[in-house]
C-alpha cells in the first residue's frame, strides 16, 4: 500500500482518555454504540480501553473488537509484562489490533512517580514494546510527560523503542505544559535527530490545561507528526483532551498545510450530541464547531453583515459539520435587518415606517426578556400595527 506522506490519522480516545473522567462512565453497549458512530465518521483508530484497570474495561475491549471491522482498536498499557497479557487478550478478536504502551519520560515522572533512573525506564520501555511485539505487529509507545521531558533524552527513548519494534511513537504533553512553537520544535527535533524516525509514526497526544490543546496539536502536524490523538467535544481529564472536530476541520479550513484525514465532517453534530448525552457531559454553548452557540448570530452588526453575505461572519458552512443551520438570534442588540429577516420569515413584509414602529417596540421587549421567539414577534405585529 502507498502511504500519502499528507494523510493524518485521527486515533480517537474519546472511550479510553476521555471516558477517564468522573461521571462520564459507559458501559459496553453504550461504548458499541459511540465505536461504531465512530467507525462511520472515518476515524482510524479507536483507543477501546485500558484492559487491565477492570473487568468492566476488559470486557468493553473484546466487545468492540467484535463490533468494529475497520478501524484499529488500540489497548493502553503501562510497560509491564501483566498489563500487555491482558491487554494482547482483550484484543483478541480485534481485525487490526494495537496495543498502546508506555512510561514516564520527563526528569519529574521517573524520580516522582517511578522513583527510578533515566537508564532503567529507558531498559523498561525497550523491553515493554519488545514484548508486546511478541503478541501484535503494531505497537504504539508513549513517553509519557514528554511535554516536560529533556529532549535529548526523549529522542534516545525515541529511537530506543523504535529500534525495538515501535510503529506509532506518541509524544504526550500530558500536562498541558508546551506553547505551541516549543511543542512543535519538539517535534521537529525528534524527526530532524532521531535517525530511525522514519520506521515509525510521530502522534501528538494534547491535553489542555492552558486551552493549548489544539493549537500544539497542530503544530505537531506542522512539524512532521501525521498521528493525532483526541476526543470528540474534547471530553478528558481536568481541562480535556484534544478536541477532534477541531482539528479536522483547521485541516480542513487550512487548505494550505495540505494535511488530509478520512473523516466525515458532517457526522459531527450527531456524534457530539450522541457523545454528550451518553456520557451526560454537557458542552459550553460557545465551545468551536458544535457548540450550540458556533452558528448563531447575535449582534446588530454581525446579523447585518452576515445577511448581506453569510461569508462575511461565517469561516465554515453549518452543514460542513451537520448543524441544522446558522441562526440569527434575536436580542436588544439586534439590528432592524434582523428583525426584518425575521418577520418576512413569518410572513410580515412591513415598510419602513411599520418596521420602525415594530422596532421601536421590539427593542422594549427585548430589554426585557431572555431571548424572542416567533409568537412574541407575531404579538408585536398585531399589537401595535392593528
Ligand atoms: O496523557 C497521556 O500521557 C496519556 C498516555 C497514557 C498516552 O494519556
Ligand atoms: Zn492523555
Amino acid at each position: 500500500m502507498i502511504h500519502d506522506p499528507n494523510k493524518v490519522y485521527i486515533f480517537d480516545t474519546t472511550l479510553r482518555d476521555g471516558e477517564q473522567v468522573p461521571g462520564c462512565q459507559l458501559d459496553t453497549k453504550q461504548k458499541i454504540e459511540i465505536a461504531k458512530s465512530l467507525e462511520l465518521l472515518g476515524v482510524d483508530v479507536i483507543e477501546a480501553g485500558f484492559p487491565v484497570s477492570s473487568p468492566g474495561d476488559f470486557n468493553s475491549v473484546i466487545e468492540l473488537s467484535k463490533a468494529v471491522n475497520h478501524p484499529i482498536i488500540c489497548a493502553l498499557t503501562r510497560a509491564n509484562k501483566n498489563d500487555i497479557d491482558v491487554a494482547a487478550d482483550a484484543l483478541r478478536y480485534a481485525k487490526r489490533p494495537r496495543i498502546h504502551t508506555g512510561i514516564g519520560s520527563s526528569d519529574f515522572h521517573i524520580k516522582h512517580k517511578f522513583n527510578s533512573t533515566r537508564e532503567e525506564i529507558l531498559e523498561r520501555a525497550v523491553d515493554a514494546v519488545k514484548y508486546a511485539k511478541k503478541y501484535v505487529e503494531d505497537i504504539e509507545f508513549y513517553a509519557e510527560d514528554a511535554g516536560r521531558a529533556d529532549i535529548e533524552f526523549l529522542a534516545k527513548m525515541v529511537e530506543a523503542v523504535i529500534a525495538a519494534g515501535a510503529t506509532v511513537v506518541n509524544i504526550p504533553d500530558t500536562n498541558g505544559y508546551c506553547l505551541p512553537d516549543q511543542y512543535g520544535s519538539k517535534i521537529l527535533y525528534l524527526k530532524e535527530n532521531v535517525k530511525n524516525i522514519d520506521n515509525a509514526i510521530i502522534s501528538v497526544h494534547c491535553h489542555n490545561d492552558l486551552g493549548l490543546a489544539t493549537a500544539n496539536s497542530i503544530a505537531g502536524l506542522q512539524n512532521g507528526a501525521r498521528q493525532v490523538e483526541c476526543t470528540i467535544n474534547g471530553i478528558g481529564e481536568r481541562a480535556g483532551n484534544t478536541s477532534m472536530e477541531e482539528v479536522v476541520m483547521i485541516l480542513k479550513t487550512h487548505k494550505v498545510l495540505g494535511l488530509n484525514t478520512s473523516i466525515d465532517a458532517t457526522q459531527f453534530y450527531d456524534i457530539s450530541h450522541m457523545v454528550r448525552n451518553q456520557m451526560n457531559m454537557p458542552v459550553q454553548p460557545n465551545k468551536a464547531i458544535v457548540g450550540g452557540n458556533a452558528f448563531s448570530h447575535s449582534s446588530g452588526i454581525h446579523q447585518d453583515g452576515f445577511l448581506k453575505n453569510r461569508e462575511n461572519y461565517e469561516i465554515i458552512k453549518p452543514e460542513d459539520v451537520g448543524f441544522p443551520d446558522a441562526s440569527i438570534v434575536l436580542t436588544a442588540r439586534s439590528g432592524r435587518h434582523a428583525l426584518k429577516h425575521h418577520l418576512v420569515r413569518l410572513g410580515h413584509d412591513l415598510n419602513k415606517d411599520n418596521l420602525d414602529i415594530v422596532y421601536k417596540q421590539f427593542l422594549v421587549l427585548a430589554d426585557s426578556k431572555q431571548g424572542i421567539n416567533d409568537t412574541d414577534l407575531n404579538q408585536l405585529v398585531a399589537l401595535h400595527l392593528a
